[in-house]
């Protein structure tokens, strides 16, 4: 007979066996064993769809606003302020005691026809105003706001290889410095992160952000300007080349300035890729482990989100639908029924490979 002793010992084997251990592991608990924070951005997409929402409440520690606090969706027009999907994801997350991170204040793209219609002196004006009112409503809310996004975009031609767009027109390169100050100086909390495109990918495009967007850091920690982190969206495309060695190396120098590096929009655009749905989930798991095992593995690395979770609500699926394509993305660690994808079981593999440098406080599920 069975002693009770033996079926309590047999539980407790059970209970921390590795196949259990797998199935209840989630990104946002590997992540936190290895003292990174694992996050998505979240829209209106999460509230109509139920389902769509528990994953994230279950496997993220951090929400990130996707479009609600972009400018034009903040301002539609100049009399009109809509806070209420903002407010609806700050008050989702402190009920699901999730870290908030802000997307983002200031974007010389997607600038809205009025705005673009002002004085330079007027579009001036409008910055601060925006920055104060934004800022100060989410005061206290955010663990970090992407304060600029994309400062540099060659395909503008302007010195320096600027964007171009309202703000940049009116106060030139000066408007990064300036949002960054009036930030700190409304909420001195948050932190600041300053969010770059393309640098992971090795076309000229990518290698020539990144000299420039580390002498930006430079510059700015120069002046006394405060910053706390990079965002290097992290956006991977299958259809361009990449040295992702060397990508990690210019991620330790980033880091050696004294800076965190946020992997700050993750997903795989997956066109260059295999049609059929398995090899190319396949495909897009081994490149998204590949490229996180080499950047988790840098202590400065704190942070990685993804740009939604499922591949139904991916931007890259939008974009496909508008360009007509028959073919749909797979880009992300869930598929489109919400079903856990290769991708999803790569990245707890990655996040497991990072070293632990000393004893990592376990991360609780923060509340506000
Ligand atoms: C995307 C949104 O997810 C889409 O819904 C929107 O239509 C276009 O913008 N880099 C960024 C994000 O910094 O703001 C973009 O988000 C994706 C690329």
């Amino acid at each position: 007979m069975i002693s009770r002793r033996q079926l309590l010992a047999g539980a407790a084997a059970s209970a921390v066996s590795p196949a259990l251990a797998v199935e209840q592991e989630t990104l946002a608990s590997a992540a936190a064993k290895v003292g990174l924070i694992f996050g998505a951005s979240i829209d209106a997409a999460a509230f109509a769809h139920p389902a769509y929402l528990a994953l994230y409440q279950r496997e993220t520690q951090m929400y990130v606003t996707d479009v609600a606090m972009k400018f034009d969706w903040l301002r539609p027009t100049q009399d009109t302020w809509n806070f209420g999907p903002a407010d609806e994801i700050v008050a989702r997350a402190q009920a699901d005691g999730k870290l908030l991170r802000g997307h983002t204040l200031i974007w010389n793209d997607n600038a809205p026809a009025w705005l673009k219609s002002l004085s330079l002196r007027e579009i001036e004006r409008v910055f601060d105003e925006h920055i104060e009112r934004v800022v100060a409503r989410y005061a206290g809310r955010l663990h970090s706001w992407d304060v600029v996004n994309e400062p540099f975009w060659p395909m503008d031609n302007k010195p320096g290889g600027w964007r171009d767009g309202p703000w940049f027109a009116a106060m030139g390169a000066g408007y990064v410095d300036r949002a960054f100050r009036r930030v700190a100086s409304i909420d001195p909390r948050v932190k600041l992160t300053l969010n770059e495109a393309q640098c992971d990918n090795d076309s000229d495009w990518g290698r020539s952000i990144r000299p420039k967007l580390r002498a930006l850091v430079e510059r700015m920690q120069d002046k006394g300007t405060p910053l706390h982190a990079v965002g290097l969206q992290s956006h991977l495309q299958s259809q361009m080349p990449r040295n992702y060695p060397q990508f990690a190396a210019y991620v330790s120098q980033l880091g050696a300035r004294g800076v965190e590096i946020y992997i700050s929009e993750f997903d795989v655009n997956d066109m260059a890729f295999p049609a059929a749905a398995a090899d190319r989930d396949a495909a897009v798991a081994l490149l998204a482990g590949d490229f996180l095992t080499r950047v988790a593995a840098i202590p400065e690395v704190k942070l990685v989100v993804t740009w939604q979770l499922s591949d139904l609500y991916s931007w890259y699926r939008d974009l496909a639908i508008k360009a007509g394509m028959s073919r749909m993305p797979r880009p992300l660690p869930f598929g489109n029924t919400l079903q856990p994808k290769a991708m999803r079981t790569a990245m707890i593999e990655a996040f497991r490979k990072r070293p632990v440098l000393g004893y990592v406080e376990p991360q609780t599920m923060k509340r506000y």
